[in-house]
């Protein structure tokens, strides 16, 4: 008689299981969301939360949008991935969409914001290099960014943001690597010289605390570059693919870029990331100079098209400038009635931080805590500004709704 069969019994996965079995990186809320649609999430209680992050302005269209499921479903059915040995039907789409929709003639695809900036950083280098042969100039290899940026965590992309903390104890990091103050004309204007190979900078700058660039920073930016033969690179990753109600930000400032990078909502919370440039810039990554074995993946290139196409439209992107406006009123209501706790409402499109006043500094988490409380997902941006991000398509109901438990939170943040 053979022994009976021996069933495995699994524990039910909590989210104490974090702390024992995964990489402390991250520090993540206790509460683990199972399942969501929309800007609905439920956590493994069966709570509901309104999602105001979006994954950290990823999931634009909202959770399980059912005309990327259906395009990622499709495809799965069709063809997943075949290397870079041939090309596929999904990416060339794309590419001829992206271009189509953009200043850009060329795009190379990749998995995440810090890869499209990687490449970027890469390609400016190169065609710096190229240059150099050409103009007998020498060391064109000063990147320019700023302070407090986030351009990502590959090495090369965390040492070219503009937070030290996030660099502490990597180095040697990569050399000729300058920091100037975003916003800073002056600073701007006596840095960039002849030995730049390219300046790079968020339009809305995400990460470090919700700050637009102004139009006037930026035409300089443009204008220094053009003078000194340096290629601008706009870090569209968190500000792009609608956010800020264009299709990109550099639309609304009249300011074009030489690269630009994109990733985030562009897969809706599918890894996809692109580096849109021009033709004569593109010309210096022959075979073999730079690539990844996923980028431009069937998959990726399915649910981007369908991003893509949802969000740029004209009545799309002009809902996104209606929503922005509504909700920025709320939050300006909020800080009428909150002096003590915020001192700003900053922001572009659906990217707004609340800024903490000097009696709050430093205390933006514990604000997203207690939020979370009344089942409303926040971000910060910094310790010190609450980020709000929904969703494109959030309802004015949602953004009061939202409204509502933000103020039950701030209740009892002040008591
Ligand atoms: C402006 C910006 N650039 C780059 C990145 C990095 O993107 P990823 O996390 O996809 O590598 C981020 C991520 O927050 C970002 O906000």
């Amino acid at each position: 008689m053979s022994a009976p069969e021996q069933v495995p019994v699994l524990m039910p996965v909590t989210r104490h299981m974090f702390d024992d079995l995964i990489v402390p990186t991250y520090a993540p809320s206790e509460m683990v969301p199972v399942r969501a649609l929309g800007l609905d999430v439920w956590d493994q209680q069966q709570r509901h939360y309104l999602d105001f992050t979006s994954g950290i302005a990823v999931t634009s269209l909202g959770h399980a949008h059912p005309d990327v499921v259906q395009a990622l479903q499709r495809q799965a059915e069709k063809l997943w991935h075949v290397g870079n040995g041939y090309t596929n039907e999904p990416v060339l789409e794309l590419a001829r969409e992206l271009v189509a929709a953009t200043f850009a003639q060329r795009v190379f695809f990749c998995n995440s914001g810090a890869e499209a900036n990687e490449a970027a950083f890469k390609l400016a280098r190169k065609y710096a290099a190229k240059n150099v042969q050409l103009h007998e100039s020498r060391h064109k290899t000063k990147i320019i960014s700023c302070v407090n940026s986030f351009h990502g965590r590959t090495l090369f992309t965390v040492s070219v943001g503009g937070q030290p903390k996030y660099t502490e104890g990597f180095g040697p990091l990569p050399a000729d690597l300058i920091h100037i103050p975003f916003n800073d004309i002056d600073a701007a204007r006596a840095l960039i010289a002849d030995d730049v190979c390219a300046v790079v900078v968020e339009p809305v700058q995400g990460e470090g605390g919700v700050i637009p660039a102004s139009s006037a920073y930026l035409e300089a930016l443009r204008e220094c570059c053009d003078a000194h033969d340096a290629l601008l690179i706009f870090d569209e990753v968190q500000c792009g693919m609608g956010r800020t109600g264009d299709l990109y930000a550099y639309m609304a400032y009249g300011v074009v870029p030489d690269i630009l990078t994109s990733a985030k909502a562009l897969g809706n919370g599918y890894p996809v990331g692109a580096m849109l440039t021009t033709d004569a810039i593109a010309a210096v990554f022959l075979p073999g100079t730079h690539g990844t074995t996923y980028g431009g993946n069937p998959l990726a290139a399915s649910v981007a098209l369908t991003v893509l196409r949802t969000i740029n439209t004209p009545e799309f992107l002009a809902r996104v400038k209606e929503a922005s406006g509504v909700l920025t009123f709320l939050l300006q209501g909020v800080l009428q009635d909150y002096p003590s706790v915020f001192s700003e409402v900053r922001g572009r499109g659906l990217l707004l931080g609340m800024v903490l006043s000097e009696a709050c500094r430093g205390r933006a988490k514990e604000l997203t805590r207690l939020a979370e409380a009344q089942g409303l997902m926040l971000l910060i941006a910094g310790p010190d500004v609450v980020r709000l991000a929904p969703a494109l398509i959030v309802s004015d109901a949602q953004m009061q709704d939202a409204v509502v438990r933000l103020r039950r939170a701030l209740d009892n943040y002040v008591s």
